[in-house]
């Protein structure tokens, strides 16, 4: 090494320690972290769920001074969890309070195109709208945010996001840790900055290439911690963050066992030191604490994401069972072929050299028959970003990444994929409905600079 490299790399060290993020970690004090309530349905039968969700302002107390205003669905911030079971309709009255518009997208849930309330569906200032689908897929952990063109991005960031638990017979069955609050906590994970005001600043914060911020708040809570009863404990983490990719690991070192992706249960648990986790992307896991005697945390980097405080009796309750599910071999059989290629960067971003038009339907495809596509990550001369690849209205299998057999926790239903800087991956599905969807790149600012296209199935 010569000397100036050595300072370099000292000076880059020194930068890292010294952000706020650090500093703010290590400062706050802990909070027990916030539980979305579970939704009481406004009516509720074997073959139909229905709910009511409200967009709203609120304000939250996140520091020492003023409230950062917030938005929140039937609430401060996020929203509330949304069980269905496989089989019943889910109805939800969408009530938007809010001053402008916005659109209520369920991410994940397979339907048709006119109800998935993507860039076209947007519900005015003021007005309501009611809609229906059959819940036809696995129990799977999706979530629920705007879409509305122009005001996604920084209304994500101001709060509006929810999760939607998909519960089916296989789901049950297993004995998983399944007490909501006790041993099955939603994790979702969110970057923010703050004003000197503790206000959140989208405008001042805003990247064209994503929007980051130093502090993470977990379902809304600064440095949380959870209380561990149980053995095993289950967190289903939700990237909802704008931009930023999350790799998660524990303090221990110890492997978590992941036992679902996106679209629901992989065939069996998969250790995984390092979960990646790029906007848009679910992973449920199971950690074991049974043989552990203080406190560990999951973290991203030396960034402090959750902690898991132990108590010292801890109960045999759900089990880690080696089979999870059985997952249909991928079909390809006549499949239609798209290759769609990502690149460029800031506003300049684009799909296949497109920019999102509304008015533009880029690709078609008929209901039912089998797709194969080819995602390319082409990066520019000047940049390489991950671009988490999204795709409504289905759920989808990697068939490899770049040439290769994906690795055992991406053999799941995904519907959000990272197409990492210079990678091509494969996937492959069906559409079971009809509609229009759009596809598009979970990093929010991207998808409102136009990483987003249209398909037309019919
Ligand atoms: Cu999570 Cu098109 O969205
Ligand atoms: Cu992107």
């Amino acid at each position: 090494r010569t000397p100036s490299q050595g300072m370099m790399g000292g000076q880059m060290m020194g930068n890292m320690g010294s952000t706020a993020t650090t500093a703010t970690t290590a400062k706050t004090a802990a909070h027990q972290l916030a539980l979305p309530p579970l939704l009481k349905p406004t009516s509720a039968s074997k073959t139909k769920v229905a709910y009511t969700l409200t967009a709203q302002t609120g304000a939250l107390a996140l520091k020492k001074g003023a409230k950062t205003a917030t938005l929140g669905y039937n609430g401060n911030y996020l929203g509330p969890v949304l069980r269905v079971k496989r089989g019943q309709i889910l109805q939800v009255t969408t009530k938007n309070k809010l001053k402008q518009a916005t659109s209520f997208h369920w991410h994940g849930a397979i339907l048709p195109g006119n109800v998935d309330g993507g860039p076209g569906q947007s519900v005015a200032a003021g007005q309501q709208k009611t809609i229906a689908f059959k819940v036809s897929q696995s129990a799977a952990t999706l979530w629920y945010h705007p879409h509305a063109m122009g005001s996604t991005a920084k209304q994500v960031y101001q709060g509006l996001a929810g999760l939607i638990y998909v519960q089916d017979a296989v789901s049950q069955k297993l004995n998983l840790p399944d007490k909501y609050g006790v041993d099955d906590f939603p994790v979702v994970i969110q970057d923010r900055n703050f004003t000197a005001n503790n206000q959140f600043d989208y405008a001042a914060d805003h990247q064209n290439d994503g929007t980051t911020g130093k502090t993470l708040l977990i379902n809304g809570t600064l440095n949380p911690y959870i209380k561990v009863t149980t053995k095993l404990v289950r967190l289903r983490f939700v990237n909802g963050s704008n931009a930023r990719n999350y790799r998660l690991t524990l303090s221990n070192g110890q492997a978590m066992h992941q036992i679902a992706t996106d679209g629901g249960l992989l065939a069996k648990p998969v250790a995984v030191k390092t979960l990646k986790l790029a906007p848009g992307e679910r992973a449920e896991v199971v950690i074991d604490t049974s043989k552990l005697t203080s406190q560990v945390t999951v973290k991203n980097g030396q960034q402090r994401v959750l902690a898991l405080r132990l108590a010292s009796n801890r109960r045999q309750q759900g089990t880690l069972p080696n089979e999870l599910t059985t997952l249909p071999t991928v079909d390809t059989t006549n499949a239609q072929h798209q290759t769609l290629s990502f690149s460029g960067m800031g506003s300049m971003v684009s799909i296949n050299h497109q920019q999102y038009d509304p008015s533009r339907v880029n690709l078609t495809a008929k209901q039912g028959q089998n797709q194969v596509w080819t995602l390319k990550n082409t990066g520019t001369m000047m940049g390489n970003e991950i671009h988490p690849f999204h795709l409504h209205g289905v759920q989808f299998r990697i068939l490899s990444i770049n040439g290769q057999t994906p690795p055992a926790n991406l053999r799941g239903y995904k519907d959000t994929v990272a197409l990492t800087p210079g990678s091509t991956v494969k996937i492959a599905f069906k559409f079971q409905d009809r509609g229009t969807y759009v596809y598009h790149c979970h990093n929010l600012e991207h998808e409102e600079n136009g990483m987003m296209g249209q398909i037309k199935v019919s």
